[in-house]
């Protein structure tokens, strides 16, 4: 089976190239440029094509890929937004995902994220490089102790719901369908939203979930109250999260992830003007935290990532079915 890898960085084709050995049936051609209408002519040959979160696997694209041969689309990630699961399903095309790698990975990079933006670390680490030993603007608050409500309590959430409780929180969840290994409280969503200082998105994008947290959810949050997004962007309002930010009533903001990052994460746009106004915006205030959906970014992700990706298409290729089919493709 012969497969095109999209959106290739250094990174994959080193953890690729390791795993490849494992798979003597799978060939890999690594790709750079990101699958859009335009690139999947490059798939032209390929018996599927591995692609990951920013992607468009949109009906046309599809179309167009199926036409050219592809029978399989390796997603290499465990979200599956990106993808019209009706449109692959009409075409006959296998999604298959990556459904767990390491949600220790994405679990931990949102304690990271949100110690540093109310330890105010990185302002810290500014200033002192500076020579500057001020501790005025540095003000933090104890985490032990708080109520943190944690929405989504899947695989990443109850790693999340872990830590948390660890650290000495009292820690609120809320999911559609509780979990019977959590031990903390399940609330409605407008409960944990008026009773947490920190509130954390552990859950997938989907109809219901987009933009869950809006102008009248944020409102319920108490005044100086912290938002947490490891998820996905769209689960978020950005535009009222400013608004939010900017009459002080959200204390601050810590995203890995952001409804428009196709357009700007993976790649290097340092030598360019910013064209994107709601994101410069976010770029301005001292409360906001931003990094670029490297949550899952660790070894031990990666080397899960490229096994669990060429298992699904050795599987797929002996007996016609990945080991981890996206439902409804
Ligand atoms: P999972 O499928 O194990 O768990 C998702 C949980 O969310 C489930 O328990 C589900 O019932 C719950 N849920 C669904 N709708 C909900 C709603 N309306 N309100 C509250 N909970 C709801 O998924 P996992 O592995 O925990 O990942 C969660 C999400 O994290 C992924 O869908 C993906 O979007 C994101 N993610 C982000 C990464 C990053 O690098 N920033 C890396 C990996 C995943």
């Amino acid at each position: 089976m012969k497969i095109a890898l999209f959106s290739a960085k250094r990174f994959d084709r080193l953890s690729f190239d390791a795993a490849l050995p494992a798979y003597p049936g799978l060939s890999l051609t690594c790709l750079e440029p990101r699958l859009d209408a335009a690139s999947a002519v490059l798939a032209a040959g390929f018996d599927a094509v591995c692609a990951f979160v920013n992607d468009d696997l949109g009906a046309p694209v599809l179309a167009q890929l199926q036409a050219q041969g592809v029978r399989l689309v390796l997603l290499r990630c465990a979200g599956f937004n990106q993808v019209d699961l009706k449109a692959a399903q009409a075409l006959g095309l296998t999604v298959a995902r990556v459904p767990e790698y390491s949600p220790h990975a994405v679990a931990e990079h949102t304690l990271a994220l949100l110690l540093t933006l109310i330890r105010r670390t990185h302002r810290a680490h500014n200033r002192v490089r500076e020579g500057n030993f001020e501790l005025d603007g540095l003000l933090g608050f104890d985490l032990h102790g708080k109520t943190v409500g944690v929405i989504g309590t899947g695989r990443i959430g109850r790693c999340v719901v872990n830590i948390f409780q660890g650290l000495g929180c009292e820690v609120l969840v809320h999911d559609p369908v509780p979990h019977p290994e959590v031990t903390a409280r399940y609330v409605p969503l407008d409960e944990l939203l008026a009773a947490s200082k920190v509130v954390m998105l552990q859950c997938p994008l989907n109809a219901a979930t987009h933009h869950l947290i809006n102008a009248e959810r944020l409102a319920r949050m108490p005044r100086g109250s912290v938002l947490v997004n490891t998820s996905r962007g769209a689960v978020v309002d950005t535009k009222a999260v400013i608004d939010a930010l900017k009459s002080g009533h959200l204390g601050g903001l810590a995203i890995d992830v952001y409804e428009e990052e196709a357009a700007l994460f993976f790649e290097d746009h340092s030598d360019e003007v910013l064209t994107d106004d709601v994101f410069a915006r976010l770029l301005t205030f001292p409360n906001v935290l931003i990094t670029a959906h490297q949550a899952f970014f660790t070894e031990e992700a990666l080397a899960a990532i490229a096994d669990v990706t060429l298992g699904n298409a050795a599987a797929f290729a002996a007996q016609g079915a990945p080991l981890h089919p996206v439902r409804g493709s």
